[in-house]
């Protein structure tokens, strides 16, 4: 154990939702409501474990300027006393609705879980009201995470299950008024019953070329580079059927984030965008209770809001354009380069953008020592390799492009980045520490050959991100 206690928060990040102090995981009930941007969160406010899961709550008009508030939901019911976990949200006649999981721990250790509603009419105060239906037979009480959205005349719901043969899978519920709920099902048509032992966050996106099923499935086996992390968190397109259920087309699972520590991402909708935002996030416990911001009583955050649209069958992820208004208006460069160069920044929050004039035959970029983003031209892969702060172990993640590379856009804060990858084609997500955690200095440095490259570097303004 360390005896100095920093007295100055470390490793922060600026523009990020991250917790005031305890733990958090992952994004709920995020939606647009009255005006402003509501983004709830798993929330341990009093601890850094996995317990007393409280919905944390931000809110926001523009996914820039973000105002805390106190926890929207609380244990205190006899269905969710355990903790209140995750879910999501939908506006209905002017009322918001709220759709979580009570968990709770019976005296004989035994766990059991509720798929619970509360409402708010003004987004600050939420009134609970109980369970919505019995546990569905044929299922082990693994049965979470509620996501609900409204088509058809009906308002459907998915939640993340397990059979009791310990197959992952997600139920679909349907209703008309958002109380009454009729079991409908295995949501799936032809879903894979050998994709792990349980679906955890499943999430419906339409789009006009596809549909998507998302979900988090756990216990996949590593498969050459792919599912490298300890869970999962993916997709399968295809579409809905005339009863609401879904037929995934021939394409195999694909995951979401080529980095290290993406998971249980939710999307949203508000003027025909798709918004998601997910947890950075999943580790192992040892990786966990080791992070520097230990120190400081917090940790995790969630990632820059995403939009998300489909291009043959993939899902691709940009940033939200608001982003680029906390571009600063100084310090910024704008630069042709066609040799190695360092680049030195004394602010941890900015943003890289790099076209790629022709594909490079060799390139690499080094954030810090220890965190490399390397291209392999000739099987169009990027490989990411970072120092573990647990034991100082290089690891790697390997990423597929859909061609060469033409496009990069790096979004540092503190000690986290975000890469895309030709326009979102690929994405990871990473944390990074450096040694040490008050340090604001970074240092770029770019290598390759063949190299042509507009180099666009923009300080973030985050002074007042959050309040
Ligand atoms: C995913 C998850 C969810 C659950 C929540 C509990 O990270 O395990 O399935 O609702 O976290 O915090």
């Amino acid at each position: 154990m360390m005896d100095v206690i920093p007295t100055q928060a470390s490793h922060s990040l600026e523009y990020h939702i991250t917790p005031e102090v305890g733990l958090m995981n992952d994004p709920n009930g995020l939606v647009y409501f009255h005006g402003e941007y509501h983004v709830f969160f798993q929330w341990n406010p009093t601890g850094l474990t996995h317990t007393n899961k409280h919905w944390g709550h931000v809110v926001s008009q523009d996914m820039l300027h973000w105002q805390r508030l106190p926890a929207a939901l609380s244990p205190s019911k006899p269905y969710d006393k355990d903790g209140i976990y995750s879910g999501s949200a939908v506006v209905h006649d002017d009322i918001l609705y709220l759709f979580y999981t009570g968990n709770v721990v019976k005296e004989d250790g035994c766990k059991e879980s509720y798929q619970c509603l509360a409402t708010s009419t003004d987004g600050r105060t939420f009134i609970k009201h109980g369970c919505l239906f019995p546990h569905p037979e044929g299922y082990t009480r693994h049965v979470r995470d509620p996501k609900v959205w409204q088509a058809d005349d009906f308002f459907w719901m998915l939640v993340g299950a397990q059979t009791v043969s310990e197959i992952g899978t997600v139920l679909l519920y349907r209703s008309k008024n958002l109380f009454n709920w009729e079991f409908m099902g295995p949501f799936g048509e032809n879903l894979p019953v050998t994709l792990g032992y349980m679906w955890e966050c499943p999430d419906y996106l339409y789009f006009e070329e596809t549909d998507v099923l998302l979900f988090c499935p756990q216990g996949l086996m590593q498969e050459s580079h792919h599912f490298a992390n300890i869970h999962q968190s993916g997709y399968f397109t295809g579409r809905l059927t005339t009863t609401g259920h879904f037929k995934k087309s021939a394409e195999a699972f694909q995951e979401l984030d080529a980095g290290f520590e993406f998971y249980a991402p939710q999307t949203f909708q508000h003027q025909g965008r798709t918004i998601m935002y997910g947890w950075m996030g999943f580790m192992s416990p040892e990786q966990e209770s080791a992070l520097p911001t230990v120190y400081d009583n917090w940790v995790h955050t969630l990632t820059i809001p995403r939009v998300l649209k489909i291009e043959n069958q993939q899902v691709i992820q940009q940033p939200v354009p608001e982003m680029m208004q906390l571009r600063s208006a100084y310090g910024s460069v704008d630069e042709r380069l066609t040799e190695d160069k360092e680049f030195h920044f004394d602010q941890s929050a900015f943003e890289l953008d790099l076209f790629f004039e022709k594909t490079p035959t060799e390139f690499c970029l080094a954030l810090v020592s220890g965190f490399v983003l390397r291209y392999d031209a000739q099987n169009y892969h990027l490989i990411l390799e970072r120092k573990n702060w647990l034991n100082q172990q290089i690891e790697l993640r390997v990423g597929e492009l859909n061609e060469g590379l033409t496009h990069l856009q790096l979004f540092v804060d503190g000690s986290s980045v975000e890469i895309f990858a030709n326009h979102g084609h690929l994405v990871f997500s990473a944390r990074y520490f450096m040694k040490d955690g008050q340090s604001k200095q970074r240092t770029v440095r770019i290598e390759g050959e063949r190299l042509a490259i507009h180099w666009h570097s923009y300080l973030l303004d985050t002074e007042a991100f959050m309040m």
